[in-house]
């Protein structure tokens, strides 16, 4: 190979190698670009969620006590998850999951189970939970995953070892196929799961 060819062969190679650069950092660029839109609806659709929950529950706890509590999560809590649903941006929705279900509503789908047995695993492992996951399910659709674990004491008085009698008869009557019990401080309850089309 002349000097001349060689010279003219790394050029070629150089080009090209900043073409793969340029292009691979544009693939990113965008990419973290979706990632940070899709994390920036998802943490605000879970926060708007979880604080109309605990609002309107935290009221009627202090206002009628558990049974009551129970009357508005029975009745309202779909309700009011629609209403949020009706504030978010066009595309984005959002809605509670677990694998323990009290309210067959929420029970998750097939992918969605796979991402709660992955928290679960990983927290029955000591490991610390990540803070949220995302998963791409198809083209320009994302699920934005919230780990829910039970840090409040006060969601152990219907999800835990449940002390109260006529509170337990009132639970079991109105969901006979009831899971969401014998949980513990510390718990996954579940996920709050936002889903982005983009
Ligand atoms: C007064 C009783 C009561 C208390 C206290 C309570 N829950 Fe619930 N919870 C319910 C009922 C009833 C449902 C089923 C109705 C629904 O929300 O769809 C439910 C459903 C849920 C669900 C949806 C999944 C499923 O199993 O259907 C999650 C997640 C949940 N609760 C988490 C919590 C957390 C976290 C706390 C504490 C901050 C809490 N709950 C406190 C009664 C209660």
């Amino acid at each position: 190979m002349t000097i001349f060819k060689f010279m003219e062969k790394t050029m070629k190679l150089i080009s090209s190698l900043t073409l793969i650069t340029l292009s691979t950092f544009t693939l990113f660029a965008s990419d973290s670009a979706t990632l940070k839109d899709v994390t920036q609806k998802g943490e605000s659709s879970t926060k708007l969620l979880l604080q109309t929950l605990g609002k309107n529950m935290k009221m009627h706890m202090k206002h009628g006590g558990a049974i009551e509590a129970l009357d508005f999560c029975t009745q309202e809590a779909q309700n009011l998850t629609g209403d949020v649903n009706k504030k978010l941006p066009e595309g984005v929705s959002v809605r509670r999951i677990t694998l323990k279900t009290r309210n067959p509503m929420n029970m998750p789908t097939d992918d969605e189970a796979k991402v709660l047995e992955e928290l679960q695993k990983e927290q029955k492992s000591d490991k610390s939970l990540p803070k949220h996951i995302i998963k791409q399910v198809g083209k320009g659709t994302y699920k934005f995953y919230k780990p829910l674990v039970i840090t409040n004491p006060v969601c152990l008085k219907c999800h835990g070892d449940i002390q109260d009698n006529k509170l337990k008869t009132e639970i079991s009557n109105r969901y006979p196929e009831d899971k969401a019990i014998h949980y513990k401080m510390g718990d996954l309850r579940g996920a709050i799961v936002t889903t982005v089309k983009k």
